[in-house]
């Protein structure tokens, strides 16, 4: 086949292997721009360059054999432009894969302004939630977390709410369905809030205990402006001997200072929880007009913001049963529960609770 193609040589003269080179070269170019497929191109270089039957194989033996010696050099430098021509045809062929069109409608233009990608940024409610954790992780609290789905025992009994308690009922309480056959205290239910991690804690941990517990909690509210049927808390517990009132007033007037400035002062009413005696709500000197009075703070100059007290004995019997050393003789504590939504509605001056939840881009692109 190859003897087809390469024809027998006759004449030497300038002229005659200008053409018969020329000739070659036109046909190593057709063939090299239809080349659509690796195997083509493979094809092409064995029919071109291959060792044993390739055309310049057949070119070199049977021209330059048959050239008279003083035709030999011109005919040998023509060979090696003509075998550097396919050589680059073949490389062009198989480095670039792709046709030139197919190039062409890949190509980018390095003029035009690049594709920003969004980044992500915390939630207004866990930017706020890890600052509260951060205050009281840098005074030596450990974090813990507890389940959502909680047992009527651990969201009520143990946290000494006395049967028929109105937090009980399932006007204020989420309930899983279907929990009648069982006793009350295995009954499922949307924790109301986080206080129940306080005994699931004290059951894992003798004293001294110092910990952190931020949650999702669930209450079967209305919706307003304030209030959210879904919101989260920070818990904190703090059990050791000699544990005092003046340490929770010590320990939440550096946290709200921590939060809010240092120019913020505290005060504690008194007020009731079941687990804890004596309880207190803690306020703060109202951070919009400084305790002057304005609308914010319905002109009292402040602002409650948590509950808090010291640790009912009542709770540290429950304690006791799986860790013998909450012995309310030997040991005290106080807890504390706030609202991580309405201290981010402060910090920030929302006035809608419905903005955290909305997924609006233009509201939270505010607080990356
Ligand atoms: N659990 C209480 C609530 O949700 C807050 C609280 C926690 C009060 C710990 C006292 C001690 O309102």
């Amino acid at each position: 086949m190859t003897n087809e193609v390469i024809p027998n040589l006759t004449a030497f003269d300038e002229a005659a292997l200008g053409q018969a080179f020329a000739t070659l070269e036109r046909q190593a170019r057709d063939a090299a721009s239809a080349l659509g497929s690796p195997e083509a191109v493979e094809a092409f270089r064995l029919h071109w360059l291959g060792r044993k039957q390739g055309l310049l194989n057949e070119v070199s033996s049977r021209w330059l054999k048959a050239a008279p010696p003083e035709a030999k050099k011109a005919l040998g430098q023509r060979f090696n432009a003509l075998k550097s021509a396919v050589e680059a045809l073949l490389d062009a062929a198989s480095g670039a894969g792709p046709s030139d069109a197919a190039l062409a409608a890949e190509a980018i233009d390095i003029t035009l302004p690049g594709s920003r990608r969004l980044t992500g940024a915390e939630h207004p409610i866990t930017k706020t939630l890890n600052e509260i954790v951060s205050v009281f992780a840098a005074l030596g609290y450990s974090v813990g977390v507890g389940p959502e789905v909680e047992t009527d025992f651990y969201n009520f009994e143990c946290m000494n709410f006395p049967p028929g308690h109105p937090a009980r009922d399932t006007q204020d309480t989420l309930v899983v369905a279907n929990q009648d056959r069982r006793p009350q205290r295995d009954r499922l239910l949307l924790r109301t809030h986080t206080s129940p991690v306080q005994m699931r804690t004290m059951e894992q941990q003798a004293p001294p205990v110092r910990i952190v517990i931020p949650g999702k909690v669930h209450r079967n509210d209305a919706t307003d402006a304030t209030h959210s049927p879904i919101f989260h808390q920070v818990e904190g517990l703090c059990v050791d001997t000699n544990i005092t009132f003046s340490d929770l007033k010590g320990t939440l007037d550096h946290a709200m200072k921590a939060l809010f400035g240092s120019s913020v002062k505290t005060r504690f009413f008194p007020s009731f929880f079941p687990f804890t005696e004596p309880s207190a709500d803690v306020q703060i000197s109202c951070i919009f007009c400084g305790g002057k009075g304005c609308r914010k703070c319905k002109h009292s100059g402040w602002i409650e913001l948590l509950g808090c007290g010291m640790v009912d004995p009542a709770v540290f019997a429950f304690a006791k049963e799986k860790q013998p050393a909450y012995d309310p003789k030997k040991i005290s504590g106080f807890a504390f529960g706030m609202g991580v939504e309405r201290i981010a509605m402060m910090k920030y001056g929302i006035s809608e609770i419905g903005q955290f939840y909305a997924g609006d881009m233009r509201f939270l692109g505010q607080f990356a």
